[in-house]
């Protein structure tokens, strides 16, 4: 299938792995990009000096194209975009941030820039900044989405923009494919449904117990890491969301992402002081940690996971290529199938 963001990106299949924290890591990565799609390596986890050796790792894995993505508002987020503007990576996508300044640098060497956004304020900006393409993110998301949900989001977005549009948020099959496209996308971004699947280094029992899940086993909060977002219902999401975090809290915890992704700490109290306040630096510390127990143990009890509504609607770990190769091909036969239906 070719489509605006194919031949803008250099790949067969329209769908981009998201670039999601402590899930997007190389082996997910190369897997996507090797199955005809686009790998987005998630930088969060590591610092400026490891990211540069996990690139190179990804490089390894995989000759076809890639990306690297980073949310700029996080600690390290710039520098690690620096650090893959450096090594001159193909695809760079930004989120939560001004990113001017990486677009300008990666148009230098020939490399493309996608800016993902929730709201359209923050599309026209990215557009007039010279973005390549838009990753537009609709309520049904996991992690940071914004008010608007897909359905209405992505033609809004696409009435006004000339930029391709990967659509994001709820996104899992061949009949969310043909949607997108028939909401003026030129293809989309997958989270949830990339991170079950077979290549993906979560913990097993996690995939079990998310699989489990409905469409409604999601919870919004701004107070899980202190930025609006879409968690599994579990029980340490609901307490976080209910509870009000101490400032002891907020400093061993800053303590705690110090030494998870190590940042130095007065950048982190000045970073997190300046951007967020207190509650907040001790709401992102917490939330790494539990995302972390998610991740590293199956722990869905004292632990936290991003989660979209889509989980509603898978019911197996494939392989990465069998997500491609099937969303693809249930796409064809759809829009095959919806020319028959209108006409007979
Ligand atoms: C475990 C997990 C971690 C995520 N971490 C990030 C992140 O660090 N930065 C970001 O921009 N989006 C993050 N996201 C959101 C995804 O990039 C993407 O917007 C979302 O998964 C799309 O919705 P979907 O899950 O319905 O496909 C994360 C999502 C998941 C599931």
């Amino acid at each position: 299938m070719k489509t605006r963001m194919t031949e803008l990106l250099g790949i067969k299949h329209p769908i981009m792995l998201a670039g999601m924290a402590f899930v997007s890591l190389p082996k997910l990565v190369a897997a996507v990009s090797n199955a005809g799609g686009i790998g987005m390596l998630n930088s969060v986890a590591y610092t400026p000096d490891q990211v540069k050796g996990v690139i190179r790792e990804v490089k390894d894995l995989t000759d076809k194209p890639f990306g690297v993505n980073a949310t700029l508002i996080l600690p390290n987020g710039r520098e690690n975009i620096a650090v893959a503007l450096e090594e001159k990576v193909p695809i760079l996508n930004y989120a939560l941030g001004k990113g001017d300044w990486i677009i300008k640098a990666a148009h230098e060497y020939g490399g493309k820039v996608l800016a993902t956004v929730a709201i359209e304020k923050h599309a026209r900006r990215a557009e007039m900044d010279g973005a390549d393409a838009l990753v537009v993110t609709g309520h049904e998301a996991a992690a940071h989405g914004a008010e608007v949900g897909t359905l209405v989001l992505i033609p809004s977005i696409a009435r006004q923009s000339k930029l391709p549009i990967i659509a994001a948020g709820g996104f899992c099959d061949g009949r969310g494919l043909a949607a997108a496209l028939v909401l003026g996308a030129d293809g989309i971004s997958m989270g949830t449904r990339l991170m079950l699947t077979q290549e993906c280094e979560m913990h097993q029992k996690a995939k079990e117990l998310s699989l489990k899940a409905t469409a409604e086993d999601t919870i919004c909060s701004e107070k899980i890491d202190g930025l609006p977002g879409r968690w599994l219902k579990n029980p340490a999401a609901i307490k976080m969301a209910e509870g009000k975090p101490s400032l002891f809290e907020a400093f061993s915890s800053a303590l705690r992402i110090k030494r998870l992704i190590n940042v130095p700490f007065y950048k982190l109290i000045l970073g997190g002081l300046k951007q967020r306040g207190v509650q907040d630096l001790a709401r992102q510390a917490l939330s790494l940690k539990g995302l972390k127990a998610a991740i590293d143990n199956g722990d869905l009890e004292t632990g936290v996971l991003p989660i979209g509504q889509a989980i509603g609607l898978m019911k197996d770990i494939p392989t990465c290529k069998e997500v491609m190769e099937r969303t693809v091909s249930e796409a064809e036969e759809l829009v095959e199938a919806l020319r028959k239906k209108i006409t007979s």
